[in-house]
């Protein structure tokens, strides 16, 4: 079998949840020690045994990675260069919080190896952020981008949020106005999304946050233009990315390549099956130091799936889908393309400035 060339690590920890977040976290240092980084390399060694596992991408993410303490960290990353070949490596991504980082921490995670730090900022309004709910100030997210262009990463990502209750467009293109100034190479925009059983859905449901579809458009609308103005190509729906520094794991991800996820609830696919691990932190632990596999799911996924995977994901991206691709969807694509949401371009179908406002609405039909 050929190698795996892509890996994800999840880190649970987070120094605080925040109010909106779906991804399986947990606050607290009770299970974040020296026994879940080395389950986390046991669980690599048992995949090594099967298959060999050859990176040219590593996606460190959660969670926030940056929340391990110094020795962990160490430990994760001399375990890491002590099993994997790096000599085929083109991108070693890290998610980092700003209240997680100071100067000490960052150039360990640089000196390790690591060439592209995703800086979770969301905002650099301070309503805004207690709003979020976040643990950082405005303040702390500037001084921590210093830190990290001071210790020289090739590549840095901002994560924006937009659609925050009471969060003005006046508010939202001062964040994006400030993010350009700083000039990072990527930057992620996400609209927010009210996921089930959060806080935040719970508000939106019991009529406390109140969406407003036309206040959110005009706030995307106005993220494609003053991103594209400054340089940045929007390459994915949510991803704007200076010529070069476009996020090659999320692409691999995205085109359906082959990915191995380590560390509890991470997903694989790997061999034509999406497996995730269980959603446990000390059981995943308990489970690998007792030699049982940490898996809660595994799904084959026919071609259909595949299929429908690559056209919504592919539609997402500024490149859009192969026309040949399309098979028994050329009526809806046609359909789309009557409507104004979808363009044919250099044998392709691509999303039009009106079809990225409802590129969810465009995946859906082909679902
Ligand atoms: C998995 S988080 C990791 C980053 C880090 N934990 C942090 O929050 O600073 C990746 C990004 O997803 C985005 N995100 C998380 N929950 C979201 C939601 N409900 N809607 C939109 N974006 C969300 C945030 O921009 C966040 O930075
Ligand atoms: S810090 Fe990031 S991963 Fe953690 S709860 Fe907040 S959004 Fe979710």
């Amino acid at each position: 079998m050929p190698p795996v060339e892509h890996l994800y690590i999840h880190i649970p920890f987070c120094p605080k949840l925040c109010p909106y977040c779906c991804f399986y976290v947990e606050e607290g240092s009770r299970n974040k020690n020296t026994a879940f980084v080395e389950a986390v390399l046991t669980e690599l060694d048992t995949h090594m045994e099967r298959r060999p596992v050859v990176p040219r991408t590593i996606y460190l993410g959660g969670g926030t990675p940056t929340a391990l303490l110094t020795d962990q960290l160490e430990l994760l990353f001399t375990g890491l260069r002590a099993r994997l070949p790096l000599d085929h490596l083109v991108e070693w991504t890290m998610e980092a919080n700003p209240a997680t980082v100071r100067a000490e921490k960052a150039s360990l995670i640089r000196q390790a190896g690591v060439t592209r730090i995703s800086l979770g900022v969301q905002s650099w309004d301070d309503a805004t952020l207690k709003t979020l709910g976040r643990v950082h100030s405005s303040k702390q997210a500037h001084s921590t981008f210093d830190i990290l262009r001071s210790v020289d990463f090739p590549a840095i990502n901002v994560d924006l949020m937009f659609s925050v209750p009471g969060q003005s467009l006046e508010q939202w293109e001062s964040d994006l106005a400030t993010t350009i100034r700083l000039d990072p190479n990527h930057v992620s925009a996400y609209c927010l999304t009210y996921e089930e059983d959060t806080e935040y859905f719970r508000k939106l449901t019991s009529g406390k946050f109140v969406q407003n579809e036309a206040h959110d458009a005009s706030l995307f609308e106005s993220t494609m233009d003053r991103l594209g103005a400054a340089g940045y190509r929007q390459y994915e729906i949510s991803n704007h990315a200076r010529p070069g520094f476009e996020s090659r794991h999320n692409l691999a991800c995205w085109e359906g390549k082959e990915y191995l996820g380590l560390g509890p609830s991470a997903f694989s696919t790997l061999s034509g099956n999406r497996i995730q691990n269980i959603c446990d932190t000390a059981g995943y632990v308990a489970r690998i130091k007792s030699g049982a596999s940490p898996e809660a799911t595994c799904e084959t996924l026919d071609a259909a799936t595949l299929l429908k995977e690559r056209i919504a994901f592919g539609l997402r991206k500024d490149s859009g889908v192969p026309e040949d691709l399309l098979g028994n969807w050329r009526t809806e694509a046609a359909h789309l393309e009557e409507i104004g949401l979808l363009e044919r371009r250099d044998g392709s179908v691509v999303l039009t400035r009106r079809g990225r406002m409802l590129a969810d609405a465009v995946g859906e039909a082909f679902m």
